[in-house]
C-alpha cells in the first residue's frame, strides 16, 4: 500500500517535472530569440544603428554625446513599458518635435518623458482604451485571442505619470478604441508618432493606417514590439506586409520600427 503510494507520488513528480523542463526550454528559446532579432533582425526588415538613422543623435569613441542627453525615467517593471535604450532615442527624437502622437499610453510614462524632452510649446497626444471602454474593443476573426486579453489587461489606467506635474498642459490624453477613434483632425500635423497599443494584428495595421495619414512630410513613424514571429506575431504580420511599400529599417538593438517620411514627399 504504502510503496504503491509512493510510485503514485514520483510518477507525478516527474510529470511536473517534464512540463516544468518543457516551459523553461520554450521560455529560453524565445528570449534567445528575441535578442536574435534585435541584433540581426528578422530577414525581411533591415537593421540598422541610431547614428546611421538619425545624425542629430551624435557619438564618438567615448560613445553617445553629451548632446544625446536626456531627462528620463528608468523602466523598473513598468507594466507594458520600453526598454531604457529605446526610451532614450524616443527622447532624442522628441527634441525635435512639437507635434506627437502616441497609440497606447498605459502608465503614460513615455507620454512624460516625450512631453519633458519635447520644445515648450510642443503637444503630447497620446490615445488609450479607458478602464470603463473595454466592450469597445474590436477583435477581429484572425487576432490572436493572447492579444485581446493583453490589451484588455493594459487598459486599467486613468491616473498617469504625468498627472499632476508640471509636464500636464503639453499632455493631450485622449479615450477610446483606435480602430474607430475619429483621426481626421491630425491629419498631416504629427513630426513624430509612436505605435504601441494593442498589439494583435488588424489593431497594428489600422494603427498604422492612421499615423501614415497623421504623418507630416519629414516626420518619423516608430514602431514598437516588432519581436518577431513567436512572441508578436501580429506585430510582425503588420509590419512586414509595410515593408513591401515603405523603406523601413529595425533599430539595432531594439524591438523599434522606423519609417522617416522624406522632407518633400
Ligand atoms: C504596451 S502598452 C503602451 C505602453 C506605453 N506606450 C509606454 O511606452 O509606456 C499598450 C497600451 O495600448 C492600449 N490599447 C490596447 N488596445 C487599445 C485599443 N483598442 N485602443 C486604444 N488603446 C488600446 C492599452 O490600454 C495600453 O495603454
Amino acid at each position: 500500500m504504502i510503496a504503491e503510494a509512493a510510485i503514485s507520488l514520483l510518477v507525478a513528480l516527474n510529470v511536473v517535472l517534464i512540463v516544468l523542463y518543457l516551459r523553461l526550454r520554450r521560455r529560453s528559446r524565445r528570449a534567445k530569440n528575441a535578442i536574435r532579432g534585435q541584433k540581426i533582425g528578422w530577414g525581411k526588415i533591415p537593421v540598422r544603428t541610431i547614428y546611421d538613422l538619425f545624425p542629430q543623435l551624435e557619438r564618438s569613441e567615448l560613445g553617445p554625446l553629451a548632446t544625446t542627453e536626456v531627462r528620463h525615467i528608468a523602466n523598473d517593471h513598468t507594466p507594458g513599458g520600453v526598454s531604457d535604450y529605446e526610451s532614450w532615442i524616443l527622447c532624442n527624437l522628441a527634441k525635435r518635435a512639437d507635434t506627437i502622437f502616441e497609440f497606447g499610453t498605459a502608465t503614460g510614462k513615455t507620454s512624460y518623458l516625450l512631453g519633458a524632452n519635447s520644445p515648450t510649446k510642443a503637444i503630447v497626444h497620446t490615445i488609450t482604451l479607458g478602464p470603463t471602454e473595454h466592450a469597445n474593443y474590436q477583435h477581429a476573426a484572425h487576432d490572436a485571442d493572447g492579444d485581446l486579453a493583453n490589451a484588455i489587461d493594459e487598459s486599467v489606467f486613468d491616473h498617469f505619470v504625468y498627472s499632476d506635474t508640471p509636464i500636464a498642459p503639453k499632455i493631450a490624453q485622449l479615450y477610446g478604441d483606435s480602430k474607430t477613434f475619429s483621426f481626421e483632425p491630425y491629419h498631416d500635423r504629427m513630426n513624430l508618432i509612436f505605435i504601441d497599443g494593442s498589439h494583435a494584428r488588424s489593431y497594428v495595421e489600422s494603427d498604422s493606417k492612421n499615423a501614415l495619414a497623421m504623418l507630416r512630410a519629414g516626420g518619423c513613424l516608430v514602431w514598437h514590439d516588432y519581436r518577431g514571429p513567436e512572441l508578436t506575431p501580429g506585430v510582425y504580420e503588420a509590419v512586414n506586409a509595410l515593408a513591401d511599400e515603405l523603406p523601413l529599417a529595425q533599430i539595432r538593438g531594439t524591438s523599434m520600427v522606423v519609417y522617416q517620411k522624406p522632407p518633400d514627399a
